[in-house]
C-alpha cells in the first residue's frame, strides 16, 4: 500500500509559540512514521508583510533548528526552505492565472491583516495561492494545520478542482485538511479570547514561545487570564476561556482524554493549582526541545546540509509537477539544457 503523503509549512517570522508546537509540529512528528512527508520553513510566505533582511536569514536557519530539535527526523521526513525550490514561486505565478480575485479577496486572514496595515502589499492577497502550490505540487493528501488555516485550505482544494476541469484530467490530488482534536486553537494567556499569535508574542504573558526557558514558562502560566470562580471544567462559555484553554494545553501535551484530563484535576486547589500543574507540563516537553535546538544552532554548516538534501528531494517531486502543468497550459518546455 503506498503511503499517504502529507505537506505542511510554517513562516519563519515571529516567535515560535505553544500554539504553532501542539496545532502543528507535534502532529507532524507525531505522523512521521506512517506517512510520507514534506514539511517547508516558507520563507517567500513571511515577505509577504516587509521584512529585515538579517533577521529572515536568521529566523529562517533558527526555525528549521527547532523542527528538528522537535523531533522532525530528516531521514523519515523531507524538510526544506520554500525558496530552494523553483517550483512554488513558479507554480504560483501559474495558479495566479486561474484563480479569480474575489477568492482571495473573502478570505478572513487576509481581511484581518489588511486591516492592520496602511500599505497592503499584493503578496499579501495572493498569499494563499502559494500556500495552495505548496500543497498540491506534491500531490498531498493531508495537510496538518492549526484551525486558522483550515479556510486556506479550503481555498486549495477549489483552486486544485477548477484546474482540474479547466483543463479536463485528474492532474492535482484534492487534500484536506488535518485539524488536531485538542491544540488546533491554542489562546493568548493574556486574552483567551484571541488565538496566541506570533506577532504578539513579544508581549509579556501573552504567549509561551518555545524559546522560554522554564521561569519564564511559569511565570506566564502564573499570569494567566482565567475568570472569578473555581470550577475547572473544559467549557465552551467565553466566560470559562481562559481555564478552557489550560485545559486543553495540558490534554494536548499529555495525550489524555477530557476524562483523564478533569480526573489528574480533581484534587487541584484552584487555579493557581491549575496554573503551576500545566506549566509544569509544558515545560517537561520544551525543555529537552529547547536543549537540542541550541545543539543544531551550534553547527551551522550541518544544518545547511540537511537542508541542501531536503530541497533536493522536495524538487524532485515538484518541479517536474509545475513543468508538467506549463505543458498542459499550453507553455512550451525549453529543450534540454536551456533552463
Ligand atoms: P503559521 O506560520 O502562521 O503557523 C504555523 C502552524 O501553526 C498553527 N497555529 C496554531 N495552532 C493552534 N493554535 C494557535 N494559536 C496557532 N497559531 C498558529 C497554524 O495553523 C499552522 O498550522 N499559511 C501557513 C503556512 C503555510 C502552510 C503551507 C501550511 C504555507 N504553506 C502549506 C500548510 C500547508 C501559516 O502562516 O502558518
Amino acid at each position: 500500500m503506498t503511503k499517504k503523503r502529507v505537506f505542511s509549512g510554517i513562516q519563519p517570522t515571529g516567535n515560535l509559540h505553544l500554539g504553532n508546537y501542539l496545532g502543528a509540529i507535534k502532529n507532524w512528528v507525531k505522523g512521521q512514521e506512517e506517512k510520507e512527508n514534506f514539511f517547508c520553513v516558507v520563507d517567500l510566505h513571511s515577505l509577504t508583510v516587509p521584512q529585515d533582511p538579517d533577521d529572515l536569514r536568521f529566523q529562517t536557519r533558527s526555525l528549521a533548528a527547532w523542527l528538528l530539535a522537535a523531533g522532525i527526523d530528516p531521514d523519515k521526513s523531507t524538510l526544506f526552505i520554500q525558496s530552494h525550490v523553483r517550483a512554488h514561486a513558479e507554480g504560483c505565478w501559474l495558479l495566479n492565472c486561474i484563480t479569480p480575485l474575489g477568492w482571495l479577496q473573502r478570505m478572513t486572514q487576509f481581511k484581518d491583516k489588511a486591516a492592520k496595515q496602511e500599505s497592503v502589499l499584493t503578496g499579501l492577497l495572493d498569499y494563499p495561492v502559494l500556500m495552495a502550490g505548496d500543497i498540491i505540487f506534491y500531490d498531498a493528501d493531508e495537510v496538518p494545520v492549526g484551525e486558522d488555516q483550515k479556510q486556506h485550505v479550503e481555498l486549495t482544494r477549489d483552486i486544485a478542482q477548477r484546474f482540474n476541469s479547466l483543463y479536463g484530467q485528474e492532474f492535482f490530488v484534492i487534500p484536506k485538511p488535518v485539524i488536531p482534536e485538542a491544540g488546533a486553537r491554542v489562546m493568548g494567556l493574556d486574552n483567551p479570547a484571541a488565538k496566541m499569535s506570533k506577532s504578539l508574542a513579544h508581549l509579556r504573558g501573552h504567549a509561551v514561545r518555545l524559546l522560554d526557558d522554564p521561569k519564564e514558562i511559569g511565570r506566564s502560566f502564573k499570569r494567566a487570564v482565567t475568570d472569578s470562580g473555581q470550577e475547572i471544567v473544559f467549557s465552551d462559555d467565553p466566560e470559562k476561556a481562559g481555564v478552557n484553554n489550560l485545559l486543553g494545553i495540558y490534554k494536548a501535551i499529555t495525550d489524555k482524554s477530557e476524562a483523564e484530563v478533569l480526573a489528574d484535576f480533581a484534587d487541584a486547589r484552584g487555579y493557581g493549582d491549575l496554573k503551576k500543574r500545566v506549566a509544569e507540563v509544558v515545560i517537561a516537553e520544551i525543555a529537552p526541545i529547547r536543549e537540542r535546538y541550541d545543539r543544531l544552532m551550534a553547527d551551522p554548516a550541518e544544518l545547511d546540509n540537511l537542508l541542501a538534501r531536503g530541497a533536493e528531494q522536495a524538487a524532485a517531486v515538484s518541479n517536474p509537477k509545475v513543468d508538467q502543468m506549463k505543458e498542459i497550459m499550453g507553455l512550451v518546455l525549453p529543450v534540454i539544457g536551456v533552463q
